[in-house]
């Protein structure tokens, strides 16, 4: 990666030690001047962005410099690759924004957070909202301050692409999911005979399959906010962050924003969009193709936006998504879930939507009428309890109603994922449309070491491509859809062998029990794929016809709290860790109670495992589909499938809709043609 900041060196010895570590001043921004979006980002042609800048005057620790006082009389410029700079104002045709000033802290290390030390950071900044980059190339901002000092950044317009290559999209991502996984998965849903698989995974039969790295932009590890905001945005953010960069003021809505690709393709040519997940509908992988935010546990400000936009900037926005089903209705019904404690059914309807809470009605909803589909509370219970321990569904308050109870007649991600389709298909018309598709799960059951239950969404996920895919041919649409699968980040899972989870039960301490893993030659075969006598699973070819065999896979996270395994299915949805007697750190749970203890690799104020480095695999097919191969970046993921859509405009580009609701004109609508 090229360096081009650059700083008085007095600072640069001190700096590279406090900032660049795992504690961090502002992770974009090494030097006391900050420039935002940060060096080494790229820009889709016509894409709108935010510009911030920031002078940082430490007032005590390691960097502390001119008295706390930051330079309130910096100068940025921008110039392209061979030309003079111009102010950023002229450039941009921007008014001189005001000048504001805030006060930040953060520790430089552990001692300093044991101590309670924070270093205390002052502030000047200036903010440019709602820009565009037309022409590729290359650019330069220089940002000058404290009377010769200089930040730069790189940023690279990347080519022109106008043509549509593919009139519709539908975008899989299945959360936490890596190649082992799903070779897990494989094992477990499809029969070998003598090393050879009889049937395949509906993703074993994609035409091209490539790699992506899914670092955030100052970790190497990330979270599933930034990520799906790298994919659906081309620009990488920080943990916890989405559609911004993350800035060092208080105000958690005035980051500098980046548009999306929904955003984008509304604005652009008018098309219709959805979203569907098997978590809650506000949880960062649905809420990122529309949420502007570093914080995404701000989950009703979040259903907000995805409604009517971002509120307090202008902003580029959606007339609302056309399709929107999952799990959440914490955020609709009224209280104190909701943004301002309104009612969310209400708001939705009001704009035009039908609203489901069931499965049957989800199936009844017109298809040419916008429509919201909110089916339980919290995350939507998991393949295995909704198909096999369905006892487990009649214990939950999860009624999507706001009544006591559980919710019944539940969808799974095939059901939305299928009629999301059926809506799209006929409200997006001619203009064609966009649907990202979830499978939440398989990333919550992986961090509660629940390894069955992620499994069987995986297989669920799998399931619905497969589905998806004679759908789409089904309405004759399937030669100008891209089908991309991929996931957003990965938990350090394998398989290594099976157990004999009857033998490992009967012994009584934890070594012997060990014994039990059959390693190499003693893993022997899946039992997944035989019958169990006397039970009658029932649920259908790509999938196993039973979960809890005795030889089961024995499998691990190489990041997990202390808990006990066993090796097998719990009836119950595991919890492997809890809190220990003295009632502050996690120690392995009792809720596997014939299996042996495991120390964790994790601190011991972690409950569940965490997400890992791995790069993720990505599959395609249709249009553009031979883009896809190779290793790259997760951003890239966003620029080839917004190139294959055409969305890199040289001019301002909006499409005339007959107004946003709320704008006092007509209400935006598909007109069936
Ligand atoms: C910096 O100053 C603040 C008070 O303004 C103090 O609380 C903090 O401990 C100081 N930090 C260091 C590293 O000295
Ligand atoms: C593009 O045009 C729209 C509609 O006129 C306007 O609101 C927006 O600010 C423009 N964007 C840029 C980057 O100039
Ligand atoms: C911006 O809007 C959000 C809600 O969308 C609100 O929570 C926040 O306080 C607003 N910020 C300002 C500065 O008005
Ligand atoms: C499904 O929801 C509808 C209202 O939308 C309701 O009338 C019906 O009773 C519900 N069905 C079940 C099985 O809960
Ligand atoms: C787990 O670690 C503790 C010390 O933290 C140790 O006392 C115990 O023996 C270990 N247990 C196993 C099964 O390794
Ligand atoms: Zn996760």
């Amino acid at each position: 990666m090229v360096k081009a900041n650059s700083v008085a060196l007095c600072l640069a010895a001190s700096l590279s030690a406090a900032s660049a570590q795992t504690f961090q001043r502002l992770g974009t921004c090494p030097d006391l001047g900050c420039v935002l979006p940060p060096d080494q980002q790229d820009f889709l042609p016509g894409q709108e962005f935010d510009i911030r800048f920031e002078i940082h005057a430490p007032k005590n620790g390691s960097e502390a410099f001119n008295n706390g006082v930051p330079d309130e009389k910096f100068t940025a410029t921008i110039a392209k690759d061979g030309q003079k700079p111009k102010s950023i104002a002229e450039f941009f045709k921007h008014s001189e924004p005001a000048l504001e000033k805030w006060t930040f802290s953060w520790f430089e290390d552990l001692f300093a957070e044991d101590a309670n030390k924070p270093s205390v950071v002052n502030v000047a900044s200036k903010a440019f909202r709602r820009v565009a980059l037309y022409e590729p190339g290359e650019y330069t901002v220089t940002l000058k301050y404290y009377d010769g000092q200089t930040t730069k950044a790189h940023w690279t317009v990347r080519p022109l692409a106008t043509k549509k290559k593919a009139k519709n999209v539908v975008f899989f991502i299945g959360d936490g999911m890596t190649t082992n996984m799903i070779t897990a998965a494989r094992l477990l849903g499809h029969k070998t005979v003598n090393g050879r698989y009889q049937s395949l995974l509906a993703l074993d039969e994609f035409p091209v399959l490539g790699h992506q790295m899914s670092h955030s932009i100052d970790t190497f590890i990330t979270d599933s906010a930034n990520s799906a905001s790298a994919l659906y945005s081309g620009h990488k953010s920080s943990v916890n962050a989405m559609g911004v960069y993350v800035d060092s003021s208080p105000d958690t809505h005035d980051d500098p924003k980046v548009e999306t690709i929904v955003e984008l393709l509304y604005r652009v040519w008018g098309s219709a969009w959805g979203a569907v997940s098997t978590a809650f509908i506000a949880d960062a992988t649905p809420i990122a193709l529309t949420g502007h935010t570093r914080r995404r546990s701000e989950y009703g400000v979040l259903i907000d936006q995805a409604l009517h936009g971002v509120s307090n900037y202008s902003w580029t926005r959606t007339a609302g998504p056309d399709a929107y089903f999952g799990g959440g209705a914490e955020q609709f019904i009224p209280g104190s879930g909701s943004y301002q404690g309104k009612d969310y059914y209400a708001e939705f309807a009001n704009e035009g939507y039908s609203v489901s809470w069931n499965k049957t009605a989800l199936l009844a909803a017109p298809n040419d009428q916008k429509a919201l589909g909110i089916f339980c509370r919290s995350n939507l219970p998991v393949w295995l309890d909704r198909n096999i321990y369905t006892d487990n569904l009649a214990t939950l308050e999860n009624n999507p109603s706001g009544a006591k109870g559980p919710a019944t007649d539940l969808p799974g991600q095939k059901d939305m994922t299928l009629k999301a389709i059926e809506i799209l298909n006929k409200r997006g018309g001619d203009k064609g449309f966009f649907l990202m598709s979830e499978a939440a799960s398989i990333d919550k059951q992986m961090h509660t070491l629940d390894y069955e239950r992620a499994l069987g969404d995986l297989l669920e996920l799998d399931d619905t491509v497969r589905a998806t895919i004679k759908k789409l041919e089904d309405l004759g649409i399937l030669e100008e859809t891209l089908i991309v699968v991929t996931a957003d980040h990965g938990h350090g899972f394998d398989v290594f062998g099976s157990a004999d989870t009857k033998y490992l039960r009967a012994q009584e301490d934890d070594r012997s029990k060990r014994s039990a893993v059959g390693v190499y030659e003693r893993s022997g075969l899946s039992q997944y794929t035989q019958p169990k006598e006397g039970v009658q699973y029932g649920t259908g070819a790509n999938f196993p016809l039973n979960w809890d065999p005795r030889y089961a896979i024995a499998a691990g996270l190489g990041a997990n709290p202390d808990h006990r395994e066993d090796y097998g299915l719990g009836h119950k949805p595991r919890v492997p860790a809890a809190v220990g007697a003295n009632g502050e750190v996690y120690v392995e749970n009792t809720d596997r109670p014939g299996g042996f203890v495991v120390n964790g690799t994790l601190p011991t104020d972690e409950a569940q495992g965490v997400h890992s480095l791995t790069d993720v695999p990505i599959f395609a097919r249709g249009p553009c589909q031979e883009t896809f191969g190779g290793t790259y970046s997760n951003i890239d993921v966003f620029y080839k499938i917004a190139s294959c859509l055409g969305l890199g405009h040289p001019h301002n580009k909006t499409v005339e809709h007959p107004g946003h609701p709320g704008d006092g004109h007509a209400r935006y609508s598909y007109l069936p043609t």
